[in-house]
């Protein structure tokens, strides 16, 4: 099995709140990520596939045509963005880590064939990072 890993950078701004919790209790939770006024990261996304190497070309996938899947697929709708104000998504599940990868996974699953998405790793800060796969399932 290859894998081929590709990274790539978008900025958004979010709150940590469940709209149905009071403030103390998303404060309780979530910290100072839960204060109103909300804060921004510059968020690093990492896109892992895996497959076979085309013995034609010596690639697992075309680079370009991942590219362009990411930028429609992820960047073009996260980058910039205050992620729980302006996507249904993150109104409906907060826009933590975890839950911003699974977006990730869910943007790509299936879009990248003959290649399948193996993994998806979000950075949020320098200390902070999380890895999403569905293991066992044909992405
Ligand atoms: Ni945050």
């Amino acid at each position: 099995m290859m894998t081929l890993s590709r990274r790539y950078r978008f900025s958004a701004a979010h709150v940590l709140a469940r709209r149905d919790w009071t403030p103390q209790r998303n404060l309780a939770v979530y910290g100072k990520c839960a204060n109103p006024a909300g804060h921004g990261h510059n968020y690093g996304v990492e896109v892992t596939v895996r497959g076979e190497v085309d013995p034609a070309t010596g690639r697992l996938v075309s680079l370009e045509r991942l590219d362009a899947l990411v930028k429609t697929r992820v960047l073009d709708a996260l980058d910039g963005r205050w992620l729980d104000r302006e996507l249904p998504e993150f109104a409906r599940e907060v826009p933590t880590a975890e839950n911003i990868a699974r977006f990730v996974w869910r943007a790509l699953k299936g879009e990248i064939s003959p290649a399948v998405l193996h993994r998806v790793r979000l950075v949020e800060t320098a200390n902070n990072c999380v890895e999403y796969s569905e293991d066992g399932e044909d992405a």
